[in-house]
């Protein structure tokens, strides 16, 4: 059948039609929501290269957590900014680190109204800056390992319900999994950064959790943006080495990846879309030269579209307030 007998602006008559026959609908229950949080701050500061986020003091997290839930987002994930940073990165398995608190008033409060991730790396804590240990120049990989372990290991103890390895480290997910096992903590889950790549769109997360390298890039650890048969080799270890859900990032430069991974492997599928893809159009919409909630409903949706089950997102408070209107 063809035209005139077929005509494809049939069911885009009215708004009914169209809902009638959409094909991805996204929902808040999509969403994920990120957090960071500051040790010793006092009040919420806001983050200049992030319009709308902020990092904020350990009293703010569970009026934070809360108002996510409310919204009908099921998770959140933390990001700490420590006092303290050193070589090896120890304040990221101090048990009274700022994330292991943030997770204890969280649950205290929340209970399982709400699933609490954590991102397990080192960028934030070492005084170098990178997301592991290093000799020399080189980030060492395996004796990182151990330090990941231990990391995990104090998100578990708090509470976290679900950890995610973002280093990028060779053998992070199954060290971190027999890790977890070994101390009775089967029941918690990974969500495996497995196709992270060294993106240029991180830049304000940097800013805002003080992380950037001091000297280099993250090249030698984070993928190969070129790479897409390399990143499905990298999702398939993760698998292997038992990560339960699986990451694409970031998100909107990779939804070929994304749908991929999801076809390949049919693992829940997350996709992170990072500090510069919320940036970007936060910034163009400042300047109206695009409509913001059009311009984040419509990148959402096409991530969704691509295969993401879930979407870690800065936008997501105010994409869950418009999806209920
Ligand atoms: C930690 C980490 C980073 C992001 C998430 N986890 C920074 C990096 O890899 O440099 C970036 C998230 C974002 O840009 O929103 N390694």
């Amino acid at each position: 059948m063809v035209f005139p007998t077929l005509r494809m602006r049939r069911l885009r008559r009215t708004s009914k039609l169209r809902q009638l026959v959409r094909e991805t609908v996204l929902t808040p229950s999509d969403l994920v929501y990120p957090l960071f949080v500051e040790e010793g701050l006092e009040k919420a500061r806001p983050i200049e290269s992030m319009p709308g986020q902020f990092q904020l003091p350990l009293n703010r997290v569970a009026e934070e957590a809360e108002e996510v839930a409310s919204l009908g987002i099921p998770a959140l994930i933390l990001f700490g900014i420590p006092k303290t940073k050193d070589d090896w990165g120890s304040s990221a398995y101090s048990p009274q680190g700022i994330v292991q608190q943030a997770i204890g008033e969280i649950k205290r409060a929340m209970g399982d109204r709400l699933v609490v991730v954590t991102d397990v790396c080192l960028c934030q804590y070492t005084s170098h800056g990178h997301c592991g240990i290093l000799q020399g120049q080189e980030m060492v990989n395996d004796a990182t390992l151990e330090v990941l372990e231990k990391v995990a290991l104090s998100h578990a103890r708090a509470g976290a319900d679900v950890v995610a390895p973002s280093a990028m480290v060779d053998g992070q997910v199954q060290a971190i999994r027999k890790a977890l096992d070994r101390e009775g903590f089967e029941n918690v889950a990974i969500m495996a950064y497995s196709a992270k790549q060294a993106s240029s769109f991180y830049g304000p997360f940097r800013e805002a959790a003080y992380s950037a390298p001091a000297f280099g890039d993250r090249r030698s650890y984070q993928m190969d943006y070129a790479n897409s048969d390399e990143a499905l080799r990298e999702v398939e270890l993760d698998v292997k080495e038992g990560a339960d859900i699986v990451m694409v990032k970031p998100a909107l430069p990779c939804l070929d990846l994304i749908h991929r991974v999801k076809t390949a492997f049919r693992m829940p599928t997350a996709a992170y879309s990072v500090s510069g893809e919320y940036s970007m159009i936060k910034a163009a919409a400042a300047r109206g030269w695009v409509h913001e909630k059009a311009a984040v409903l419509e990148v959402l949706t096409a991530i969704k579209r691509a295969g993401a089950d879930i979407i870690l997102t800065y936008h997501a408070k105010e994409a869950a307030g418009w999806l209920k209107e």
